[in-house]
């Protein structure tokens, strides 16, 4: 179990830079999520930790350690990938084996680490079928437990669940929670699904265009947003944003600076308050409905209320933005206090 420093890190490729002077520090024994856009540099920065990229510039340590000039066999990770990787021809057993082997494990050790590994994720019966035999679920926790029997001071995670269907990829990811309590491990995992990010992770690294946007704990990056765009990337749907110029009754901030107001679906009240909106669609999920509404200047809101209320496109609704879940923000999309 280790720590991760990243420490003044920059990658080009060619003469595209896509990791800019990043300072980063993964805490050990947590799981720490990097989510962005597609594109925003996180499977370049898991390449550069696992050492399958090299840095620009910058220094990598683990543990301590720098491991900028180690090749990836002497850096102690083990990085899990969405494609598996699995080696067709070789059974589940040999497939886990395998790295063991190369790097001349004794055989009763590797027999010992492979049963383990099988027993924490319950693919022992599967021991000796090919990976065509084996489910994608099923695929995955090979591909898992090939990292496990390494026993890695770092696991390193690349969107391990896109390739399952929903169902499957709630129940992996609750497994992934309680491996990585199971074993204390340090783990990274990458995803570009903020659900995904804020249900698994203890930190949570917001990346945007090879930045850090912002750092902290789900509910942090959820409650104070540091800016526009983490407040728009964190939350399902997104952020309500309104320009104050749209006119509209809309609540007035204090600071001059101020060109934006935010509201969460979540927090917008209906039915009553200064507001008003045309309801222009009606979303149904059930459980809750999501109504998406125009305002008289211009402006969209989406707002969420119960499974069963009575709402038709075209009907007028009222609403109200509670001053405490607002957020602020100036020309630069900082958010601003008001
Ligand atoms: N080997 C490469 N050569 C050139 N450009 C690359 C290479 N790998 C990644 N990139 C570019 O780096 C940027 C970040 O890519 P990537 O780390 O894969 O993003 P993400 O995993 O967040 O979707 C993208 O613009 C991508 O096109
Ligand atoms: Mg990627």
């Amino acid at each position: 179990m280790a720590s991760v420093d990243l420490e003044n890190v920059t990658k080009r490729f060619g003469r595209t830079e896509v990791i800019h002077k990043m300072d980063l520090t993964i805490e050990h024994g947590r799981l720490t999520v990097f989510v962005g856009p597609s594109g925003c540099g996180k499977s370049t920065l898991l390449r550069l930790i696992a050492g399958l990229e090299e840095v620009t510039s910058g220094d990598i340590r683990i543990g301590g350690e720098s491991v900028t000039d180690r090749p990836p066999a002497e850096r102690g990770v083990a990085m899990v990938f969405q494609s598996y990787a699995l080696y067709p021809h070789m059974s589940v057993f040999d497939n886990m084996a395998f790295g063991l082997k190369i790097s001349r494990t004794k055989r009763d050790e590797i027999k010992n680490r492979v049963r383990q590994a099988a027993r924490i994720l319950q693919i022992e019966p599967l021991l000796d079928y090919k990976p065509r035999e084996l489910s994608g679920g099923q695929r995955q926790r090979v591909a898992i437990g090939r990292a496990i029997v390494r026993e890695p001071k770092v696991f390193l995670f690349d969107e391990p669940l896109s390739n399952l269907d929903a169902a499957l990829r709630v129940q992996m990811r609750l497994e992934l929670a309680s491996l990585q309590r199971e074993l204390d491990a340090t783990m990274v995992y990458v995803t570009h699904d903020q659900t995904e990010a804020m249900i698994l992770g203890h930190t949570i690294v917001v990346l945007n265009a090879g930045r850090v946007e912002q750092v902290g704990t789900p509910l942090e990056v959820y409650r104070t947003p540091i800016n526009r765009f983490v407040a728009g990337f964190i939350g399902s749907p997104e952020m309500n944003f309104l320009k104050l110029e749209d006119g509209a009754p809309l609540p007035k901030p204090t600071a001059p600076e101020i060109v934006t107001l935010g509201i969460r679906p979540e927090h917008v009240i209906l039915g009553e308050g200064p507001l008003q909106g045309r309801i222009s669609l009606v979303e149904r999920l059930g459980s809750e409905t999501f109504l998406h509404l125009e305002l008289p200047g211009g402006g969209r809101v989406t707002a969420r209320a119960s499974g069963d209320l009575s709402a038709r496109p075209g009907d007028m609704m009222t609403m109200k933005f509670p001053s405490e879940h607002l957020h602020f923000f100036d020309d630069e999309d900082r958010k601003i206090q008001a």
